[in-house]
C-alpha cells in the first residue's frame, strides 16, 4: 500500500540579513514535525527555502556594492548552514532566484491574466518598504505601517491587480467551512475582521524596482514579491514545470508554518490566488508567536537586534537549543527568550531529570549485573504506575503533536522522566542491592527503569534527534527495540541486551560564569545599539506616577519678550498662560532673541512657587533641553492652544 503522504513548510526566508533563532523557532518546529511524522511512517515533505526577490535585497546589495544575486548567495548560504547545523531535515530548499521557479511564476502570472483575475491599473498609496506592502491611508497607524510601526512613502505607479475583492465571500466561507483552517482559533478572528472591513484588490507589480520576476509580457514590470513568495509551496513540488509529479503526490499542503504577522498573506491573498487557478487549498496555516527579547522587542533581522544560534549550539549542543525552543514557549504563543531560561532549562530538565536518569540507571545495571538484566524479575504494585505512564505515553504525544503543542508533547515526556526518579527513591535499590534475596526484585526495578528510557528515547527523537542514539547505545538497543511501534509497547527490550554507561549527556552549567561569559560573547544589542549612541547618562532616583502629577506643566504662548537689564543671561517673558497673563524670567538670553520668541507655544511649569530673579518675579518656569555643550533649546509646541495640559 502506498504511504500517506505529508507536506509541510516553513516560510521562505528573506536573505537580507543571517538567518536568527527566531528563523531557527519555525524551521525547528517544522522540522520535529516532518520527523514525527516520518517516524509514524508518513511519506514526508519537508520545504524550506528562501524568499530572495524585492526592494529591500536590491537597496542592501547596493549599499554593500555587490549585485543582488551576490549578495543572497552569500546569505542563503550562511541559511543552509545553519540549518544543517541544527539537524533541519528538509526535504528541499526552494530559492526564489532558482530558475525552475522564475518561469513557473511568469506562467502563474499570465494564466491570472489571462483568466482575467489580474488586470492593468493605476496605483496609488502609501508603501512599506521593509514590509513590501501598500495600505491605504485609512490603514495606517498614527500615519505609519500598521505592520511594523515605520515610516510609510507615497508612491504611484501603473501596476497590475489582482482581483483580491472578488474572492472575499469565498474566503468567508472556507474559514467557516474549514474551522481548523487557521490556528490558533485566535487568529482566524483577526483575519474575518480584517476581510469585513473591506478587501481591496491587490497590487501585484511593481516598476520602481528591478530585482524581481519580470512579467514576461510587460517586463517593465515585476511580479509583485508576495506573489513570486507564496507560490514557491507549489513551484518547489514542480508546479508549472514540465515534472509536475511531487505536485500531484504532495499538493495540497498539510500545513504551513507561518509567524503570526504573515498569517494575513498565507490565508486570504494565497487562497485567493489558489481559487483563481482552481487548485486546491492547503489543509491548515498555522501561525506561530514571536520570540521575543526581555524588553519584549521582537528579534529581526531589520531591527539588527538578533542571537546568533551558532555560537549557542556551540556551547551546548544543538539537542539543548531544540529542546528549550520547543520546550519553552506554547507554539502559537509570544515567548521571552533569555540566556538565563535557556541555561535554567538545560540544567534542571536537561542536565538533572534527563541525564541523572540515564547516567543513574545505566551505572546501576553494570554495578549489579555487570550491565545483563536478569530474565528472573519480580513484580510489585509499586511498578503499576511508572508502566501504565509509560505504555500510555506514545499517544499522548501523537496527540499534543496532532494539535502542534510540542510544549505539551515535551512535558508528557519529561512527565515520564520525572516519574522514573521518583521511582528510584521509592524503590531504593540501593538497599535491595545489599539483600542477595533481593536480586529478582532488583532485576525488575533496573529493567523497569530502562524500559521507561527506551520509550522516551524513542520518543524525543523528533525533537533531539542527537540524544536519541546516544541513550540508546548507552541502554544497547537497536532495530525493533527502538521502533515508533515499540515505543507503545511495554517490554520489548529483548533478553540479552549490554548496558553499557557512556559519557555524561548534558553537564550541568555555572550558571552566574556562564552567563557572564555568554553576556560577553551575545551582548545584547539593544543595549549595545544604545550605548554606541549615547553616553551614561546620570539619572536621578526612580519617582512614582503620583510624584510626576504632582507637577503642573500647562501649553502657554509667548505675548511678549524682552531683555532683563540687570542681568545679561535672562529674558523676561510674557505669557498667556490660558486663564490670564504671568512673568516668567527664563535664563536662555544667550540663545534666543526676543523677537523669535514672540508667537511660540512653551511648556510651562504652572505650579512652581515664584521666585524674584534680578529683580524680576518670575511666576514659574518654562521647560528647555540641553541640545549640546553650552547649547540650549526650549521645549515648543505646535497646535496647542494656551492653558493645555502638558502630561
Ligand atoms: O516574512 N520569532 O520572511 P522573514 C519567531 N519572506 N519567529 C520568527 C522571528 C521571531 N522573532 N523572526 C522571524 C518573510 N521568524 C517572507 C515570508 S513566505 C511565502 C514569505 C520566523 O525572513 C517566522 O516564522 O521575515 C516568520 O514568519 C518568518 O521567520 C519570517 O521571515
Ligand atoms: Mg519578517
Amino acid at each position: 500500500m502506498e504511504k500517506k503522504t505529508f507536506y509541510i513548510t516553513t516560510p521562505i526566508y528573506y536573505p537580507s540579513g543571517n538567518a536568527h533563532i527566531g528563523h531557527s523557532y519555525c524551521t525547528v518546529a517544522s522540522d520535529a514535525i516532518a520527523r514525527y511524522r516520518r517516524m509514524q511512517g508518513y511519506d514526508v515533505m519537508f520545504l524550506t527555502g528562501t524568499d530572495e526577490h524585492g526592494l529591500k535585497i536590491e537597496q542592501k546589495a547596493e549599499a554593500e556594492g555587490v549585485t543582488p544575486k551576490q549578495y543572497v548567495d552569500k546569505i542563503v548560504a550562511n541559511f543552509q548552514k545553519l540549518w544543517k547545523l541544527l539537524n533541519v531535515s528538509n526535504d528541499r530548499f526552494i530559492r526564489t532566484t532558482d530558475d525552475y521557479h522564475v518561469k513557473a511564476v511568469q506562467k502563474i502570472f499570465r494564466e491570472l491574466y489571462d483568466r482575467g483575475d489580474i488586470y492593468k491599473g493605476k496605483y496609488d498609496g502609501w508603501y512599506c518598504t521593509p514590509c513590501e506592502s501598500f495600505w491605504t491611508e485609512t490603514q495606517l497607524k498614527d500615519g505609519k505601517c500598521p505592520d511594523c510601526g515605520r515610516e510609510v512613502k507615497w508612491a504611484e505607479e501603473e501596476a497590475y491587480f489582482f482581483r483580491l475583492s472578488k474572492y472575499a465571500d469565498r474566503i468567508l466561507k472556507l474559514y467557516e467551512e474549514h474551522p481548523e483552517f487557521i490556528q490558533p482559533e485566535s487568529r482566524k478572528n483577526e483575519m474575518i475582521a480584517f476581510i469585513k472591513q473591506g478587501l481591496q484588490d491587490l497590487c501585484v507589480s511593481r516598476t520602481s524596482f528591478t530585482w524581481g520576476i519580470p512579467v514576461d509580457f510587460d517586463p517593465k514590470h515585476v511580479v509583485y514579491v508576495w506573489v513570486d513568495a507564496l507560490t514557491n509551496y507549489i513551484t518547489a513540488m514542480g508546479y508549472g514545470s514540465d515534472d509536475d509529479s511531487d505536485y500531484k503526490k504532495y499538493w495540497p499542503a498539510d500545513v504551513h508554518f507561518v509567524g503570526k504577522e504573515i498569517v494575513r498573506f498565507h490565508t486570504i491573498i494565497w487562497p485567493a490566488m489558489l481559487m483563481a487557478l482552481d487548485l486546491p487549498l492547503p489543509k491548515q496555516v498555522y501561525g506561530h508567536g514571536w520570540l521575543l527579547f526581555g524588553d519584549g522587542t521582537k528579534m529581526s533581522k531589520s531591527k539588527g537586534n538578533v542571537v546568533d544560534p551558532n555560537i549557542l549550539c556551540e556551547r551546548y549542543g544543538v539537542d539543548a537549543i531544540r529542546y528549550f525552543l520547543l520546550r519553552e514557549i506554547p507554539f502559537g504563543s509570544d515567548g521571552v527568550f533569555t540566556n538565563e531560561a535557556l541555561i535554567a532549562r538545560i540544567n534542571s530538565d536537561l542536565a538533572n531529570d534527563l541525564g541523572n536518569l540515564v547516567s543513574r540507571t545505566t551505572a546501576m545495571v553494570q554495578k549489579y549485573f555487570g550491565g545483563e538484566i536478569p530474565a528472573e524479575r519480580e513484580s510489585d504494585p509499586l511498578d503499576d504506575e511508572l508502566i501504565a505512564m509509560a505504555s500510555a505515553l506514545r499517544e499522548k504525544c501523537d496527540k499534543a503533536i496532532d494539535g502542534y503543542q510540542f510544549s505539551a508533547a515535551l512535558t508528557e515526556i519529561w512527565k515520564l522522566v520525572a516519574r522514573s526518579n521518583k521511582y528510584i527513591d521509592e524503590t531504593m535499590p540501593w538497599a535491595l542491592g545489599k539483600d542477595e534475596t533481593k536480586r529478582a526484585r532488583l532485576a525488575a526495578v533496573m529493567y523497569n527503569l530502562c524500559e521507561s528510557l527506551r520509550i522516551v528515547s524513542i520518543l524525543i527523537a523528533p525533537f533531539m534527534p542527537d540524544t536519541t542514539p546516544r541513550i540508546q547505545k548507552q541502554l544497547g538497543l537497536s532495530g525493533g527495540a527502538v521502533t515508533y511501534e515499540s515505543a507503545a509497547v511495554w517490554g520489548a527490550t529483548p533478553a540479552g541486551t549490554v548496558v553499557e554507561k557512556g559519557e555524561t549527556l548534558f553537564p550541568r552549567i555555572d550558571v552566574e560564569k556562564e552567563i557572564e561569559a555568554l553576556n560577553a560573547l551575545i551582548p545584547n544589542p539593544m543595549e549595545q545599539k544604545a550605548e554606541e549612541k549615547k553616553p551614561k547618562i546620570e539619572g536621578l532616583a526612580q519617582i512614582g506616577i503620583e510624584d510626576f502629577g504632582k507637577v503642573e506643566l500647562r501649553a502657554a504662548k509667548i505675548l511678549a519678550c524682552e531683555p532683563v537689564k540687570k542681568a545679561k543671561k535672562l529674558l523676561k517673558l510674557t505669557l498667556d498662560d490660558g486663564e490670564g497673563e504671568r512673568t516668567v524670567a527664563s535664563g536662555i538670553a544667550k540663545w534666543y532673541k526676543p523677537e523669535e520668541l514672540v508667537g511660540k507655544t512653551v511648556v510651562l511649569v504652572a505650579n512652581l512657587k515664584p521666585a524674584t530673579l534680578c529683580g524680576v518675579e518670575s511666576q514659574g518656569m518654562i521647560l528647555a533641553a540641553d541640545a549640546g555643550e553650552d547649547d540650549v533649546k526650549v521645549v515648543f509646541l505646535e497646535g496647542v492652544p494656551a492653558g493645555a495640559r502638558v502630561r
